[in-house]
């Protein structure tokens, strides 16, 4: 254990990033472990946009009261340029160095991931990382926070869109988030029942789709859906549903894009524990020396990856038998 690690008196914690349902959750274990464990915590409001702001505040037990069924972060967040460049860090170094932080839980995506990386490194400082983020798309992990969430805002909104499809014979193209990840789109995909499903991972030619609404229309198919990830190679739904009005006049197509709202709502079940597990084991492993790490989940265990391996390469996240599994379904 070094000596930096046995002096932990004070854990910061932070979100960054797009927020995901379950962060606090997460804030909330780590504020409580923390507390359990005799340490003093301090929060930090718009992640690290807050440590150069030096907008930092002490946390209690109370502070966390009543928000583990909470959407959003009551903490806040930020994307944040600022803290890219070396001055930036060096002001919010300065910040977490006079509040008394000597180590650091970071909640957030793969930018708050490298800035968690490059700042510990730069300064020293203990830090761990909990995967928050409704992408999925995270090295280290099988899951993130807010993931399950998402997934079920999205299957909610497609059961109504079905309904009005269904009712006018009506081809729907749903737009779900997952600028660079599918996986949103894959599992809310086979969920829902979508006829098809783009994926930023898979081109998809037009024709292609066509193909598949031609056959599902032989089926005797009346109305139909197909679900597009924002990050789909076609450009969103918007222009798949104009290429394919273009190319055969004939269906009565409607564009549906889900946007923010897979962001918001109250955590899942699957959430809340996957979140307040997280949270436990972030502080426990700072206080074991662990650092530059984040936590993740293995199966059914609570795993720690570093930091650096954890974003050098890239998992693949989405799950090829379920690519195949909704072509067969969409029969
Ligand atoms: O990373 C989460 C996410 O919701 C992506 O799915 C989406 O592409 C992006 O954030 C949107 O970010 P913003 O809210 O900053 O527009």
């Amino acid at each position: 254990m070094s000596n930096r690690v046995e002096k932990i008196t004070r854990v910061g914690v932070f979100t960054s990033g797009g927020d995901s349902p379950g962060m606090n959750a997460a804030i909330r274990a780590v504020v409580r472990t923390a507390l359990y464990k005799d340490k003093k915590v301090t929060g930090i409001y718009h992640g690290y946009q807050g440590m150069i702001d030096n907008t930092m505040f002490d946390m209690d037990s109370q502070s966390v009261s009543s928000i583990i069924q909470m959407g959003g972060t009551v903490l806040k967040t930020a994307r944040c340029m600022e803290f890219k460049t070396t001055e930036g860090r060096a002001k919010a170094y300065e910040h977490v160095r006079t509040a008394g932080i000597d180590a650091l839980v970071a909640i957030g995506g793969d930018g708050t991931f490298t800035g968690a990386e490059i700042f510990s490194r730069e300064f020293n400082i203990p830090v761990m990382c909990i995967p928050g983020t409704i992408d999925n798309d995270l090295n280290g992990t099988d899951l993130t926070i807010g993931y399950d969430t998402a997934n079920n805002t999205v299957i909610e909104a497609i059961d109504k869109i079905r309904d009005t499809a269904a009712s006018h014979n009506r081809l729907f193209f749903i737009e779900v988030m997952g600028r660079d990840s599918g996986c949103i789109a894959l599992n809310a995909g086979v969920a829902g029942g979508a006829e098809a499903i783009l994926l930023p991972e898979r081109e998809t030619a037009i024709d292609e789709l066509i193909d598949m609404l031609e056959q599902a229309a032989d089926r005797k198919k009346s109305s139909m859906i197909v679900i597009v990830a924002e990050g789909d190679k076609n450009g969103g739904a918007n222009n798949v549903a104009r290429c394919v009005q273009e190319k055969v006049g004939y269906y009565d197509t409607k564009v549906s894009i889900l946007g923010h709202l897979q962001r918001g709502g109250a955590p899942s079940s699957a959430d809340r524990v996957l979140a307040t597990r997280m949270g436990y084991a972030a502080v426990n492993e700072l206080l074991k020396g662990n650092t530059r790490a984040t936590v993740g989940v293995r199966g059914s265990e609570i795993v720690t990856t570093p930091l650096e391996e954890a974003l050098s390469k890239k998992e693949l996240k989405l799950n090829e038998d379920l690519v195949e599994i909704a072509k067969i379904m969409a029969l």
